[in-house]
């Protein structure tokens, strides 16, 4: 081992800068809330005027308000732990090379995961699976894995293929050092980048070799089976003759690409494995967790590497040279020894200019898993995550016993791949966790959708840290969904996952007290807080507006100086929003859409989150609350759109019908507010007591235009169906007919 005598660290962290100007700001913040609590207390204790006596529940309306805010401002000051002092990560490669000898590098087992083919193609799959072998790594030590819980021989069709364009794909990449590497990736945006003459003409028919490759591909997917032909050039196409169903069949496991193998020049291409692992009716297979635990046995017994990178199916990787930048964090030897896992953040491909669904969560990746990071715990998002094979096994952490990466054995004995596929199947079979301790002690725990975050959880509790590395060129790209309803769909099952977790055993203040610091514990809860907290952001968003109609007033006059900190909490905390956006490289317009995914999201993802749980907790069967999102066949249509910014609604759900029914009310009330105004300018502008309630309901109007234009003068196929229009309007109208009765 070639080693320099100084110990330069490998890794270097910095503290965000701009930390004294947000404190005085949130101390400012911080003050005016208080003001706000002692207004509404006196307000409430205040026995109510003569004619507002006659308003029934005015009181109550109140009481409504000042708990609102108080669960607000909670939310607020758990905001500002996450983002007290967040800390960015940079890596030392050239040290790391220095240091090491390639030959000594730890080896890496890669687990790519898919489910399904027809959500997941099997294109988007081998692109993922080529740019990940493609790793600026010595390719004798990378193994990939690919866990296939469709059990579909479509997918392993195109694995086969991968494994032989991988011969050509390889070299090139090495060559003409290629980025990225995924090749559909590459050749959609490649005419800039070739210069290089030499690489024009290996450029053009490696090409052509993908395009006929994926053709053949695309050709057998669409056909729904594999050609006889096709089956003939692998013995591993009979193991789908005993398959009886997805859910019901044997072990299928493959190795496509051995420990001997070489590409066309003759350099060792890494280790590639199909696993389909035994699904049984009667055994539940637990999800994604169950897959990645029978990944762990597999690869145990094939390559054993002691580092671990996974990575989703519909994600490949952008940077060849990744790898090397989580081995910094591991190799380290001051602080190496005590991380369990990197994680780049999920980041995604396709996104707009002003990324209108938000799916970037700019202020998310950029600042807060930097503050999660910063108290030495980010969440494991379930991929583009780095791992050390021991800690996701279930070993502890302790400071005597270093575990060194460099001097573990690689790889066991070399047997033929017969007989290594035989004995893996066992370890890939339904009884093989029957009265062990996988799912619970051992690798990722089962029985919560969110397997992922507990699974990350629990190995900082069992004394690891972990490692938030988002550099300037990110790590792993996904596919972002093209549509707001699947949008807000994904969304709610995450918020769902999260609320779960703070309503089981592994809530990170009870299972993380004593474990992991107590400002961790308290950022981890702000996310799981969100669907509860739908709630009350929802009547935060109703009934000011029911009671600007009804005439009752919730906030000071428009000149009494208690004014004053309403305005400033709320126009403050957008400025600051907004600040942050531009800081972080948005824009003005990506600000705006982020606001209205907010409003859009609290009001059905988290909300339907919420009760999702509830009546889970109830007892209630969840299959009563399963939203189906149509999706328009149409992608053609869909992608223009998407380009252009335009929200694509499209689909009859009941998430369009809550949007669409809470916009029209907004629209009718801030109407009659605006009327009401108008007719009484001259006498009561300075004394108004409804002036904040109008500017709250006519904000709430402007973020929602992009409804009122997809329902009223939109006409292609995206805009709202004329049928929820009609529900919505009958909604909204019913609404404020009762508030008017009553
Ligand atoms: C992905 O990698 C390419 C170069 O290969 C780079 O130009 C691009 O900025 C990267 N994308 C992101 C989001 O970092
Ligand atoms: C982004 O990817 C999705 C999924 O493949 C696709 O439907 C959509 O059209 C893409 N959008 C753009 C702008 O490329």
């Amino acid at each position: 081992m070639a080693r320099n005598d100084d110990y330069l660290p490998l890794f270097e962290t910095k503290t965000a800068k701009g930390l004294i100007p947000f404190r005085l700001f949130a101390a400012s913040m911080f003050t005016s809330i208080c003001f706000i609590m002692v207004y509404r207390v006196n307000q409430i204790q205040k026995p109510a005027k003569e004619e507002e006596e006659a308003l029934l529940g005015r009181k109550w309306t109140w009481i409504g308000m000042f708990i609102a805010e108080l669960w607000f401002s909670l939310c607020w000051i758990l905001n500002v732990v996450v983002r007290w002092k967040p800390v960015y990560r940079v890596t030392f490669k050239d040290r790391l090379s220095k240091r090491y000898n390639e030959k000594d590098f730890p080896g890496i087992d890669i687990f790519v995961c898919t489910a399904d083919p027809i959500i997941e193609p099997p294109i988007m799959v081998l692109n993922s699976v080529l740019s990940v072998m493609a790793y600026d790594y010595p390719p004798e030590k990378l193994s990939v894995y690919l866990s296939d819980d469709g059990g579909s021989d479509l997918t392993f069709y195109a694995l086969l293929e991968a494994s032989q364009f991988a011969k050509e794909w390889l070299p090139f990449c090495r060559k003409f050092k290629v980025e990225p590497r995924s090749p559909e990736a590459f050749f959609h945006r490649a005419p800039k980048q070739v210069e290089d003459s030499a690489m024009v003409k290996e450029w053009t028919s490696i090409k052509k070799l993908y395009q006929d490759m994926k053709t053949r591909i695309q050709t057998t997917t669409k056909l729904g089976r594999i050609s006889e032909e096709i089956r003939k050039q692998h013995k591993g196409f009979h193991e789908w003759d005993s398959v009886s169903g997805q859910h019901d069949h044997d072990t299928i496991l493959q190795i496509l690409i051995d420990s001997k193998a070489v590409d066309n020049e003759g350099k060792r291409l890494p280790i590639l494995v199909y696993l389909a692992r035994e699904k049984r009716p009667t055994y539940h297979h637990n999800f994604k967790a169950g897959a990645m635990n029978a990944l762990i046995r597999v690869s145990a017994r094939i390559s054993n590497a002691p580092v671990i990178l996974n990575v989703d199916c519909d994600m490949y990787s952008n940077n060849s040279e990744s790898v090397r930048d989580a081995l910094c964090f591991f190799l380290d030897e001051e602080k190496g020894h005590e991380i369990a896992f990197v994680q780049f953040p999920q980041l995604f491909d396709n996104l707009t200019k002003n990324d209108i669904y938000n799916h970037f969560m700019r202020i998310i990746s950029e600042v807060e898993f930097a503050g999660l990071d910063s108290y030495g715990g980010v969440y494991y998002v379930g991929t583009g995550c780095l791992h050390r094979r021991e800690s996701l096994c279930g070993k502890k952490h302790s400071k005597t016993l270093k575990q060194n990466l460099i001097n573990t054995r690689y790889r066991k004995e070399e047997e033929s791949a017969s007989v290594l596929e035989e004995i893996c199947r066992e370890l890939a079979s339904c009884t093989y966790e029957d009265n062990t301790q996988w799912g619970m002690e051992m690798g990722l725990k089962y029985g919560c959708p969110v397997e992922d975050i507990i699974s990350g959880i629990d190995i900082l509790c069992r004394g690891w840290k972990s490692i938030y590395y988002n550099p300037e060129r990110k790590g792993f790209l996904g596919l972002a969904p093209s549509t707001l309803l699947q949008s807000l769909v994904q969304h709610k099952r995450w918020i769902a996952g999260d609320f779960q977790i703070l309503l089981s055993k592994y809530s990170p203040l009870l299972y993380g007290h004593g474990k992991i610091p107590l400002p961790l514990q308290i950022s981890y809860t702000q996310y799981m807080l969100w669907a509860p907290t739908s709630l009350v952001w929802l009547y935060y968003y109703v009934v000011p507006s029911l009671c600007l109609l009804k005439g009752v007033a919730l906030f000071p006059e428009t000149l009494n100086p208690w004014v004053i900190p309403f305005l400033y909490v709320f126009f403050g905390n957008r400025a600051y929003t907004l600040g942050e956006c531009l800081c972080y490289g948005g824009t003005l317009r990506e600000w705006l859409n982020e606001q209205r995914m907010w409003v859009f999201r609290r009001s059905t993802s988290h909300l339907f989150a919420f009760f999702d749980n509830i009546l889970k907790l109830l007892g209630i069967t969840d299959s009563t609350f399963i939203i189906t999102a149509k999706v328009d066949d149409d992608h053609e249509d869909v992608s223009i759109k998407y380009e252009q910014e335009l929200m694509e609604f499209g689909a009859t759900s009941p998430m369009s019908t809550i949007l669409a029914s809470l916009a029209l009310l907004n629209a009718i009330i801030f109407a009659v507010g605006l009327k009401r105004l108008i007719e009484e300018y001259d006498k009561t502008l300075v004394t108004n007591p409804f002036v904040l309630q109008i500017i709250l309901c006519g904000l709430l109007v402007f973020i929602n235009l992009p409804v009122y234009i997809a329902m009223f003068l939109r006409m292609d196929k995206g805009r709202i169906p004329t049928s929820i229009t009609c529900q919505s309007f009958i909604l909204a109208l019913a609404a404020c007919s009762i508030i008017q009765m009553y």
